[in-house]
């Protein structure tokens, strides 16, 4: 569940739980910290279980998106873990390297498993990683892209090292986020609510 809350009565506040997934060494860590910290490092260690990092995105001029980001492990000894940090989340970006074509066979399996196991609402976005390697492209950009359309996916080709559609891709997530929805209901408590009791909107953790 997101927790959401407004500061004024103008400015909206939401949180969502976001959950990367892919073959090891496709950079999912590496879009994080781009993402995160605007750094990228050419020789990061692989991630060993997952990794915990929050970034927020402003939506527009009233409506402030922050993500609590779960950094899977791409390593198949980690693969029963996937459930833990993919349950509850709200979106997913799921990833794939575009040099490797094996990798976008692995992605297509993870968004499978999350259409399945995942909530049924989970907003997922495809990234094709490491488009500054395009000259050693093994995945054209079209066969990625009617895949993505095909399983209603939000498609973005990206690169950590340089940053070229990071921000877009996370940026993209935060607008098919339901912050109204989710703040609407918030501000108007259903009938037989006991408003003396603490609500999950105060908590911080969906893990
Ligand atoms: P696991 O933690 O093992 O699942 O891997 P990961 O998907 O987190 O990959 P990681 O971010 O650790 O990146 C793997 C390697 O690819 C590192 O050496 C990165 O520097 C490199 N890398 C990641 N993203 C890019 C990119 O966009 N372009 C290039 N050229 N290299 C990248
Ligand atoms: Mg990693």
């Amino acid at each position: 569940m997101s927790t959401p809350r407004t500061s004024t009565s103008s400015a909206r506040f939401a949180q969502f739980k976001l959950v990367l997934l892919g073959e090891s060494a496709v950079g999912k860590s590496s879009l994080v910290h781009r993402f995160a910290k605007d750094q990228f490092d050419d020789f990061r260690e692989s991630t060993i279980g997952a990794a915990f990092l929050t970034q927020t995105v402003q939506v527009d001029a009233n409506t402030t998106v922050k993500f609590e980001i779960w950094d899977t492990a791409g390593q198949e000894r980690y693969k029963s873990l996937a459930p833990m940090y993919y349950r509850n989340a709200n979106c997913a970006v799921v990833v794939y390297d575009i040099t490797q074509e094996s990798s976008l066979t692995r992605a297509k399996a993870w968004v499978k498993e999350l259409q399945h196991q995942a909530n049924e609402d989970i907003i997922i976005a495809l990234a094709g990683n490491k488009l500054d390697l395009a000259s050693e492209r093994k995945v054209e950009t079209a066969t990625a892209e009617a895949y993505a359309k095909e399983a209603g996916l939000l498609f973005y080709e990206t690169s950590a090292k340089t940053g070229e559609g990071v921000q877009e891709i996370f940026t993209a997530i935060a607008k098919k986020l339901p912050v109204e929805q989710v703040v609407n209901r918030t501000r108007v408590p259903p009938k037989g609510v006991d408003l003396s009791r603490p609500t999950k909107a105060s908590s911080t953790c969906n893990c």
